[in-house]
């Protein structure tokens, strides 16, 4: 393992305690990815994360053959054909957090109740149809809900953010999660004005100019 190698695999668990010590994520119901070299790093399955080594983290290669101790991640297959379908994204994240998981079961997807919903690349944030963890059927559904997106819902499970690079995907995760607890609260008092694609655009179009620092 090189330094590189190293450091990455040093970044997904401290994005895992990160993840769990923020409320994102409870337990190991969460799982992360990085891209790496002719494949990606990803978080082993169901191993408590206070627990893990570097030595711990699962490289799998794009045709799926895993190196390491442990076996990946069952989630493995959408974070493997996500980094597939978007050769720009260097990290996937997917978590239980409370209110995304909330509205992912009710099948609402997150509207543009705020401007901040620009962060996960469009006007909506969409729910993937529900299909059993770790399946192909879940991979395909979840490829599609991220289409021009940079974050989605799956039903009756959590949600995916994908971004750049894994400081600014938890980034995008905690501020979906945000958006996620916003939108029930704004439920619980009646009817919601939702912002205008055109205005989303203009919000998108402005952060690409200001170049978030995360
Ligand atoms: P792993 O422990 O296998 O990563 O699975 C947890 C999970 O999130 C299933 O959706």
């Amino acid at each position: 393992m090189d330094a590189d190698e190293r450091t990455k695999r040093e970044a997904i668990i401290a994005a895992c305690l990160e993840m769990n010590r923020s409320g994102l994520n409870q337990g190991t119901s969460g799982n992360i990815s990085v891209r790496h070299g002719e494949g990606l790093l990803i978080t082993p399955t169901a191993i408590a994360y206070e627990k893990l080594a570097p030595e711990d983290i699962v490289f799998l290669a794009m045709d799926g053959t895993a190196t390491g101790r442990h076996r990946p991640s069952s989630e493995w297959r959408f974070h493997r054909d996500i980094l597939a379908a978007r050769p720009e994204a260097q990290a996937v994240v997917h978590a239980h957090p409370l209110a995304c998981t909330t509205l992912a079961i009710l099948n609402r997807e997150i509207p543009a109740i705020h401007y901040m919903i620009a962060a996960a690349g469009g006007p909506t944030i969409r729910v993937a149809p529900y299909a059993i963890y770790g399946s192909e059927e879940l991979s395909h559904h979840a490829v599609a809900a991220l289409d021009g997106r940079l974050a989605c819902l799956l039903e009756h499970h959590g949600m995916i953010a994908i971004g750049p690079s894994l400081a600014r995907t938890l980034w995008t995760a905690v501020e979906v999660e945000t958006l996620a607890r916003q939108y029930l609260g704004c439920l619980q008092l009646g009817e919601v004005r939702i912002l205008s694609e055109a205005q989303i655009a203009a919000v998108i179009e402005k952060f690409s100019g200001y170049g978030l620092q995360v």
